[in-house]
């Protein structure tokens, strides 16, 4: 089966082709970084503007590389939310459109959903064994998910106050290093020095599952403000990087440890979301969950980890699998709020 996929969810305008849920025919992003760089993040309608110039050279780029005619697609896979709303309807519209006039289904999808899904790019369906312990990382969300099977996913923690890519992204921002913080930030610490400073490592009262990044995010204000202008050099800077990576790293390893102690009968643990591009992340749970002898994955590529339409295409193609008849009623809902609905 063929899915095209579209994502407007944010700043990223995507559109990919998927064989099967797995086999990623094309996968084009059109990356609004520079426009928002600007002005050291997203203004919504700046995004919606830029997605409607992009969306139909991406959808065409997308089915050219894939070398498939729109004919051949067998369902259109739309991010329907969370995200900005302005942006979303760029996306669903033209979703809906080339589904009323190509008569295929449409299929409404969850973005923090299809980031789970981002760990099936690339690989073969059956290289999963469940449940599956999700770990989902954005500038936006932040979550854990125990999935059963596929669509089945119970959320067992989440963030109380920001995301960790969003404490990424401030903290960079705090240092003068530019948007999106998480990749200048991980490059920083690479000459950093973790052990300089002391910062919190969060993990609220004993067995909680969930997250919180605010109080981390403070110290490292702090942290800044206590030290001169004049002596914030590029080492302060790595150094402060260093830290508060380590910091991030930590907690995340810890409450893995907590979910496994409590869900014992997890097969696989998945890192996802922009976040899992993060080396010391991935090599601090891999470390972690190599001694229990438990299969670890994160996005087989680093394009996969940030927002992406292949993953669209994936998480509706198993959506698809699961309740084939459900999605033609979605083709005349735009503008429905319920479509737009995370
Ligand atoms: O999934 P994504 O593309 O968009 C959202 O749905 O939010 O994630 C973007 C987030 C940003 O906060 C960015 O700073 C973070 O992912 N990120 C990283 C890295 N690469 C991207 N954070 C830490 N280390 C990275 N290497
Ligand atoms: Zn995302």
């Amino acid at each position: 089966m063929l899915v095209l996929g579209i994502e407007t969810s944010c700043d990223e305008t995507a559109a990919a082709v998927v064989k099967d849920g797995c086999e990623v025919l094309s996968n084009v992003v059109a990356s609004q970084i520079d426009i928002h760089a600007e002005t050291g993040g997203v203004v919504p309608e700046v995004a919606a503007r830029a997605h409607v110039l992009e969306m139909v050279p991406v959808l065409k780029s997308a089915l050219e590389s894939a070398k498939v005619e729109i004919e051949e697609i067998d369902a259109i896979a739309v991010t329907k939310g969370p995200g900005l709303v302005s942006s979303l309807l760029v996306g669903t519209t033209a979703a809906s459109t080339l589904a009323l006039v190509g008569d295929k289904p449409v299929i409404p999808v969850n973005h923090i959903h299809s980031h789970i899904m981002a760990n099936w790019l690339d690989r073969e369906k059956n290289d999963f064994q469940f449940p599956i312990l999700i770990v989902t990382v954005s500038g936006g969300h932040n979550e854990i998910f125990l999935m059963k099977d596929y669509g089945d996913f119970e959320l067992v923690g989440e963030t109380l106050d920001d995301a960790a890519g969003e404490a990424f992204d401030k903290v960079a921002r705090m240092l003068g290093l530019g948007y999106p913080g998480g990749p200048i930030v991980s490059k920083m610490a690479e000459k950093g020095d973790p052990e300089r400073f002391e910062l919190p490592v969060v993990l609220l009262e004993k067995g909680s599952l969930d997250f919180s990044f605010s109080g981390l995010k403070t110290a490292v204000l702090n942290l800044v403000m206590s030290v001169d202008e004049s002596e914030r050099d590029e080492q302060f800077v790595a150094d402060v990087c260093a830290v508060f990576q380590k910091s991030v790293v930590a907690t995340f390893v810890e409450k893995v440890k907590r979910c496994l102690e409590k869900f014992d009968d997890v097969k696989e643990v998945h890192l996802t979301g922009g976040v899992s591009a993060n080396q010391q992340l991935r090599a601090g749970l891999a470390d972690f969950l190599e001694k229990r002898g438990i299969d670890f994955k994160f996005p087989k590529q680093i394009k996969y980890c940030t927002d992406n339409a292949a993953m669209i295409a994936a998480c509706g193609y198993f959506m698809h699998c699961k309740e084939p008849e459900k999605y033609r009623e979605w083709q005349n809902v735009v503008g429905d709020p319920r479509f737009l609905s995370g």
